[in-house]
């Protein structure tokens, strides 16, 4: 099992760039279902999760081809409207399929998405906005068999503010007969980004980005004469700056959008460091002590639960107590416990923490637990005196795309290995010198 090594201390100087978003390519690439023919994305990131997405393309009829700078997809035939369960276990934003398959086939049959480290994630949502538009659903052996004899469109209400589960009835509502209009939506940018793609496929949508999205169905969509950009990752992107903060660094992160992470910089601003934006940049330096902080995480504009783990390794070495709330995932704080073996103080109950910063982190061992306590542990590493290993780094692969090379690339003494045991000096010695580091 691979690992991170990191020789923390070191603060970060430099510049680097931020790849597509992640929770954007993943439901765009599945809106590609909607509309036969030859579509082509650009900055799509090259992570785990985007070639699960393009395999189980591949298992539904649809191949692709990964170019250097653009990914095609032909939709032009549909082989199979399902979603097995080996594919959704790995990856939860399969369950994404069920709005284009019913729409486009008229059935689908997908794998239930188990819980996650997380929270237990259900679907009720997902189900109910598409039962609105006329689906009908039969759950049986762990799969959800969908069927949409006529799809029609529907005012439909959601009782939680949801990301795929806007996503998942939107990409229905584009094909359904009549308008739709669906109220309580999510409006992350990544939700903006998908419904930007759709309509360059032909749909009809209006309120894209407020809370009701005002859909006018049609009877087909088209796949788009030019390709489609994917907007930038605002969740790297505020990963790095943090890592700015968390070793008293100046990092600038290109290729991003300064809008789509307000409540981000507010908070780091909060915390002393000064943050500077420009159209598609955004530079955090952090010269003098980091002062404690408090948020809550919201649905969006308000601060993304995705940064949640990252900000609190920051609190970590913060002048004082900061207090942070987690209202949208039910078990988010995993990362808490391993912090602690790093020698931060922290308290916490299911939804709230408080962490009591100290002078700084000692390198220990670590096990990821989930895609962004992993990020959080290697920021964690990066500020730390001595040696880090985060072990479990597939999460990282999910949502990351080249992370070591990033962080090298503004200084950090980091680098990935293979999993031998060894004694304690061998294997520093060893780790340092096959990671480039002695
Ligand atoms: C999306 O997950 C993101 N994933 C998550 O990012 C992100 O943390 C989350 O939105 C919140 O912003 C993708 O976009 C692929 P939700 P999603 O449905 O859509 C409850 C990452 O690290 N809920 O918005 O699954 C749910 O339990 C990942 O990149 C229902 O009750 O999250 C949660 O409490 C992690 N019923 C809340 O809503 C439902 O049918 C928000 O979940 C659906 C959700």
């Amino acid at each position: 099992m691979e690992k991170i090594v990191i020789d923390g201390g070191v603060a970060l100087q430099g510049t680097l760039r931020a790849s597509g978003a992640k929770n954007a390519a993943l439901p765009i690439l599945i809106a590609t279902l909607l509309a036969p023919g030859e579509h082509r994305l650009t900055n799509v990131p090259a992570l785990t999760d985007t070639g699960s997405t393009l395999s189980l393309l591949g298992r539904i009829g649809c191949p692709s081809l990964v170019g250097r700078d653009s990914i095609r997809v032909d939709t032009s035939r549909i082989a199979f409207s399902e979603a097995p369960y080996d594919v959704v276990r790995k990856m939860r934003a399969s369950v994404l399929v069920l709005g284009p398959l019913l729409a486009r086939c008229g059935e689908a049959k997908v794998s239930l998405p188990g819980g996650c480290a997380i929270g237990t994630r259900p679907i009720d949502q997902h189900l109910k906005g598409l039962e609105a538009l006329g689906c009908e659903f039969e759950l049986s052996g762990g799969y959800v068999y969908g069927r949409a004899p006529d799809l029609r469109g529907a005012d439909f209400t959601f009782d939680v503010v949801t990301v795929t589960g806007t996503e998942n009835v939107v990409m229905a509502a584009v094909l359904a007969r009549g308008t739709s209009v669906l109220r309580n939506a999510a409006r992350e940018p990544e939700v903006v980004d998908l419904c930007n793609f759709l309509v360059s496929l032909g749909a009809r949508i209006e309120g894209i980005g407020t809370d009701t999205l005002v859909i006018e169905g049609v009877p087909r969509l088209w796949a788009a004469s030019r390709p489609y950009k994917i907007l930038p990752d605002r969740i790297e992107t505020g990963t790095y700056l943090c890592a700015a903060a968390v070793t008293g660094g100046d990092v600038t992160v290109e290729n991003t959008d300064p809008t789509l992470l307000g409540a981000v910089l507010d908070v780091l601003r909060d915390a002393g460091c000064e943050v500077t934006t420009g159209e598609d940049w955004i530079r955090c330096r952090r010269s003098g002590p980091l002062r404690p902080f408090t948020f809550t995480t919201q649905p969006h504009p308000g601060f993304p639960t995705d940064m949640q783990a990252q900000l609190m390794t920051v609190a970590c070495l913060a002048n004082g107590e900061s207090h942070i709330e987690e209202t949208i995932f039910e078990n988010r704080f995993m990362h808490a416990a391993e912090l602690r073996r790093m020698g931060a103080v922290i308290d916490h109950c299911s939804s709230k923490a408080t962490i009591t910063g100290q002078p700084g982190l000692t390198g220990a061992a670590v096990m990821a637990s989930d895609l962004r306590a992993s990020a959080a542990l290697v920021l964690a590493g990066l500020a730390a005196d001595g040696l880090t290993e985060v072990l479990r780094i597939y999460h990282l692969d999910r949502g990351y795309e080249n992370l070591v090379g990033k962080l090298r690339g503004v200084g950090a003494r980091i680098g990935r290995v293979g999993d031998e045991v060894r004694d304690e000096e061998v294997m520093r010695r060893s780790l340092l010198v096959e990671v480039g580091l002695a």
